[in-house]
């Protein structure tokens, strides 16, 4: 095994330019398995992976990628036991509160995916801080879907659209488009779960 120098920062391996995606997706799983296979709660398991997160910001800041978009609390989760519940609502705010100004520095442009109405208006709060704050960064831009489902998000752009008053004809695929969350942003080139 190759030694490395006490000291020697280690530098990512050089991988050409034309092979780094583009714009990464990343499902949040395994979480509630990881920890009940440490005999930890499942929260645990919740707190190890945005621990995990934070490796993953800094690698893609790091090797150029320029959209990271990281699913972390579906529509369907709201069916977990209140305390879990209650307990991601807590490391949301966590990392707003202890982690934006690092995000901001670093060059990360904060975005919500999901409906962020159905959050408690504290949360929402402080999430529209964090993206008013970043707005103007363009290093990577990162998508967290929060209260998201991708037939949410279909349900979302047809309400926009009928009430935008768009007849039948004009609705097209590029059309539609601008009215998903994730409108502007391409295609993950990568989806990890
Ligand atoms: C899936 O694991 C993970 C989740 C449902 C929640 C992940 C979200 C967070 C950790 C909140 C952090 C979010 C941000 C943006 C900082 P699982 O419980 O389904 O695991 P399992 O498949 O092993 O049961």
């Amino acid at each position: 095994m190759e030694k490395i120098a006490k000291n020697m920062t280690v530098s990512p391996p050089t991988i050409p330019l034309e092979k780094i995606p583009q714009h990464i997706a990343m499902i949040m799983d395994g979480n509630g398995r990881w920890a009940l296979q440490r005999g930890l709660p499942r929260l645990a398991g919740h707190k190890a992976g945005t621990e995990n997160l934070r490796r993953i910001i800094r690698s893609t800041v790091e090797f150029g990628v320029k959209y990271l978009t990281i699913y972390a609390f579906s529509t369907e989760n709201w069916g977990r036991p209140p305390e879990e519940v209650k307990g991601l609502m807590l490391i949301l705010q966590d990392v707003i509160d202890h982690e934006l100004n690092e995000l901001h520095k670093e060059g990360v442009q904060l975005r919500h995916i999901g409906r962020l109405e159905g959050l408690d208006p504290r949360i929402q709060k402080k999430v529209l801080k964090a993206i008013d704050l970043t707005k103007n960064n363009d290093r990577l831009i990162l998508n967290v879907a929060f209260n998201y489902s991708g037939r949410d998000e279909i349900v979302y752009a047809i309400q926009k659209i009928i009430k935008a008053g768009i007849p039948a004809e004009d609705v097209t695929d590029e059309m539609v488009n601008k009215y998903l969350f994730t409108a502007g942003v391409p295609d993950p080139d990568l989806i990890i779960r």
